[in-house]
This record gives C-alpha cells, structure tokens and sequence, in this order.
C-alpha cells in the first residue's frame, strides 16, 4: 500500500528511544507523520514532498566516531526541519554551531527560560518547565540562528533560523512531562509547516477502500483471519472495498479463548456478511500435541500445523491473487532491528506460507495499534474485537504447562472466562494489557466441605505493558481477586486453589511457557 495522499510530515530516525512517540504526537494533530532512518537518501525524502522534517533525539554523540549524520545538503531543501536534542546537536554542528561533548547529564524536569516566545515557543510563559534528557549541549548557535530559551544547565534550550525554516529544542516536546509539548508541536506543524491536519481515520477509510478497490479491480483475495484486532480490521476494511472477492479463513485449532470461534463466525459471517470458510482443526492440533510437554516443540507443532491446515483449505478456496495480512507500523519499522536473543519463538500462527506467491496487500502497514483500533471502531466493529488483548498465537497451549489434552483446555478456557469477565466487570480491561488463567499442571491438597480434595492449581496473570516488551505485574484490587478466586473455585470442582502471579517481566515472561 502506498503512503495515504496528505500532507506529510517525516521523522527521520536517528536511534531515539522517543522517536516513535514523536511521530503518534503529530498523528494526534491528524497530520500524517512517516518515519525513516537518519541514512535514507535525501532524492527519497524529497520526492515524498514532506511538509516537514523532525530530527530525532539519539544516543550518540555528535563528536563520536560513526556518529550518524545526516547529508547537510537537507538544510537548503527550504522544507522546514525541528532538530530534536540529539536532532540538534546534528544541526548546531553541521551548521557551524558549538557543541560540547560534555556529558553535562541535564535529566528530568527542567525549569526553563524563554528568551523569545515570538514564534515557535510562544505557547510558553516566560518560566515554564520542560523534559530534559541529554549529555552533549549546544554552546553556541550556529551564524544567523538567535536563541529562543535557556535553562541553568543550558545556554541554548532552543534556538531557531525561521528565514531558513529551521528550528531546534534541547528538551523534548513529545513526553508528557513538558507540558507545553503538544502545543510546540503544533505550531511547528500548522504555522511553520503549514500542515491543516486533515488526515483522520475516516479519511484514512475512505482513501485506503478507494486504494484497495482501484489496485485489486476484478480479481480475488484471500486472508488468513485470527480474530486478533490486526487482521480483523484488515479483513473489515478490504471487505468494505472489494465485497464477496474477498474470502477469509479462520483456522480454529482449539486453543483459542471461551466463545472466541463463536464470536469471529458471528461478527464476520452473520454482522459484516464476509465469505468465511471456518475450519475447526481443533482434534488435528490436539493429535500432534498429543504426549509433547516442551514448549518450543508445541510452538513449533502448532505453527507448522497452521500453515498445513490453512494452505489446505485455501486450496479449496481456488485461484486468488492477493493475501491479506494484518501488518502494522511497529512491525514495519521495527522489522530488520534483530533482536539480541531467542527467549521463545514468537513466530506467529498465522504466519503464512512464502510459497503463496501471492501480492500483499497490507491496509494497516503504516498505522500504529491504537490507530487501528480507531478505524475498527470506525468501522463499526464490536468492541470485543476492537479492543481485544493481545493473544499468542499458539493460544492456550502455552499456558496449559506440559501435556495439552482437550480436557485442560476445557478446563482452563472456563477458569479464563471467569478472569477476563471479572477484570471486565471492574472496569479494568483497558487499563490492563493483558490478563488470563493459567494451568500449571500442580495438584495440591483442599478441603471441600468435609472431604479432602487434591486438585488443579490455577494461575492468574495480570500485566501492565507497553509493547511486551517488559511489562509490570498488575495491582489489581484485593475484591477483584477475591471475586475470580472464589469464583474459579466453586464454579469448577477440578480446581481447589488460586495462585496470582506477582512477578515482572523480566525476570519472568508474561506468558508461563
Ligand atoms: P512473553 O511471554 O515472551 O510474551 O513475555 C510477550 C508477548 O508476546 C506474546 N507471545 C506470543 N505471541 N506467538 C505469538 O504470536 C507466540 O508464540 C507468543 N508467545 C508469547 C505474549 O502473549 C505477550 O503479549
């Protein structure tokens, strides 16, 4: 898919772990905003005709060997450009500027003084305050730049050349903790850039289905349905342009969630009227797992199993020319950075096939995930859908420690329904990014009634996160876990005994296997 049509914004990428929160906040002004690395040639951004340029902060310093630089010739592009921290550093050196390696270490938030609040600083009283977070400084600003704030650490907070388009903040207008961020922002967009902010969700609809329809024409597509918010949305969205040329498939290999197959089939087949072939492989998936405890081996079984199932039935689909797949910015921009090391194989099921040698078509590739949520519910999509937790893709399976029979998927699918029912019930279910039953396979001692019981342990994992990447164990109020404890336990007579998993990530992972 092709960048929307509107006016864009670039953020070029010079390593900052605030980079991708850069471009969110000028989505949020519904300007669309691209990132790229800091090395992409100059030809490429100037053909995608961007109304402005952010530089990213970075770990690096100016001054150290294979600093990443960026072609000087960008500052005569006469396209505005924000330097950002280490943005500026870049600016300020390349420029002419003085800047100092000093490991000054300004960090947190900063009181600031502004010394000219006539154009993009003047949303700031003359003291405001400020997110601070960098080593090197500027000393001075390069010929023809004037000073637009200082702060006691730094002489040059800000510093602009606005005959020249170009602009530059020490602190960070993108975090929170300045307050003034947003409003610094949109100055830069809207008066310096000339952006109008005309890029909403339901512009992105309507140009993504004309998109869609104008590529695809007469032919046919098919897309591999997990029921997950991405690829829901995405099968939504393309069947909105293209109708009964689109069939999906959801492959149900019995590890799914209580009443999860029976949700996908009734939103998609019966509210949205897609062509869905439903395949419920579950005593396939069970056969293979049959007698396998390792958790990678079951990954591995499941995923492979997957790709079977499913190149079958598309098979019977017949002829098609395009896969629909649920791609979204963060895998875009995110694919290529290897990660240092394989704690588990999070290939995905719902991986394909590479052999399909069909075209791609990817609706959701340059949105962030709370921007798909957005146009599901643009697109009416239930928020049970929109809204829904991330999953794994080998499902129950790796959280039913060793053996998986269908017995203990039954078993654990009930005491999880009780789960996420009560945290939703609370008011928790957004706060919180994931939550779920676990089964550990321990039996222990009870007492029921006046008989000695010795039953299944159930677990209960509640994270707050990110991107699950790390992830904090979640408070959740001693009555909520009251309710789910005695809940699991008298509604389900195999189970005498909750346990709530109070650990991090890391150490721990947030699922058990
Ligand atoms: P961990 O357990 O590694 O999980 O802390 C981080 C995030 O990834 C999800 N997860 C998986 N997703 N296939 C997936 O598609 C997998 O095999 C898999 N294992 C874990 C997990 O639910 C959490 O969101």
């Amino acid at each position: 898919m092709s960048v929307p049509e509107t006016e864009l914004v670039i953020v070029v990428d010079f390593g900052g772990q605030y980079s991708h929160l850069i471009a969110r906040r000028i989505r949020e002004h519904n300007v669309f905003c691209e990132m790229l690395p800091y090395n992409t040639p100059l030809e490429e951004i100037k053909n995608k005709k961007p109304r402005g340029l952010i530089f990213s902060g970075g770990p690096s310093s100016v001054y150290k060997d294979g600093a990443p630089r960026i072609d000087p010739a960008v500052y005569d592009l006469r396209i505005p450009i924000l330097g950002i921290c280490y943005g500026m550093h870049l600016m300020a050196f390349q420029l002419q500027g003085q800047v100092s390696g000093a490991q000054l270490d300004e960090s947190g938030r900063t009181e600031i003084e502004i010394i000219d609040g006539s154009g993009l600083l003047g949303c700031m009283e003359e003291k405001d305050l400020c997110w601070m977070s960098h080593g090197d400084r500027v000393e001075a600003p390069p010929p023809g730049f004037k000073v637009l704030a200082r702060t006691a650490k730094t002489p040059v907070a800000a510093m602009a050349a606005p005959e020249r388009g170009l602009y530059a903040l020490q602190f960070h207008p993108e975090v929170v903790h300045t307050p003034k961020g947003q409003e610094i922002l949109r100055h830069f967009l809207f008066a310096i850039c000339g952006c109008t902010g005309s890029w909403t969700m339901s512009s992105f609809v309507e140009q993504t289905v004309a998109e869609i329809r104008a590529r695809v024409g007469n032919r046919r597509a098919l897309c591999a349905l997990s029921g997950g918010v991405d690829s829901s949305v995405s099968a939504v969205l393309v069947h909105r342009a293209i109708g009964d040329q689109l069939t999906c498939v959801f492959v149900n290999h019995g590890l799914l969630r209580k009443d999860e197959a029976e949700t996908v089939q009734a939103v998609f087949r019966d509210q949205f009227n897609i062509n869905l072939v439903y395949v419920d492989a579950a005593q396939r998936f069970l056969d293979k797992l049959r007698g396998v405890t390792d958790p990678e081996r079951k990954r591995k079984i499941i995923g492979e199993e997957f790709i079977r199932v499913f190149e079958e039935e598309a098979a019977k689909v017949g002829e098609r020319d395009y896969l629909v797949q649920g791609t979204i910015y963060p895998d875009v921009v995110e694919s290529g950075t290897a990660t240092a090391a394989v704690i588990k194989s999070h290939h995905n099921v719902g991986g394909l096939p590479e052999n399909m040698r069909l075209s791609l078509i990817e609706p959701l590739r340059w949105l962030f995930k709370d921007e798909v949520r957005r146009v599901g519910e643009e697109l009416g999509m239930p928020a049970q859908i929109v809204w829904r937790q991330p999953f794994p893709g080998p499902g129950l399976a790796v959280r039913i420690l060793g053996e998986v029979t269908a017995e203990k998927v039954d078993l654990l699918q009930r005491a999880d329904a009780i789960v996420t029912g009560e945290i939703a019930k609370a008011g928790l279910d957004r706060e919180i990014w994931q939550y779920f039953a676990i089964l550990p396979g321990l039996y222990s001692v009870g007492v029921m009634g006046d008989e000695r019981t010795y039953a299944h342990t159930v677990g209960i994992r509640a994270v707050h996160s990110h991107d699950g990447m790390t992830a904090d164990w979640a408070k959740i109020p001693y009555d909520v876990l009251e309710r789910i404890s005695s809940r699991i336990v008298s509604e389900n007579k195999e189970i005498n005994r909750v346990v709530y998993d109070i650990t991090s990530k890391p150490p721990a992972t947030i699922e058990w296997e």
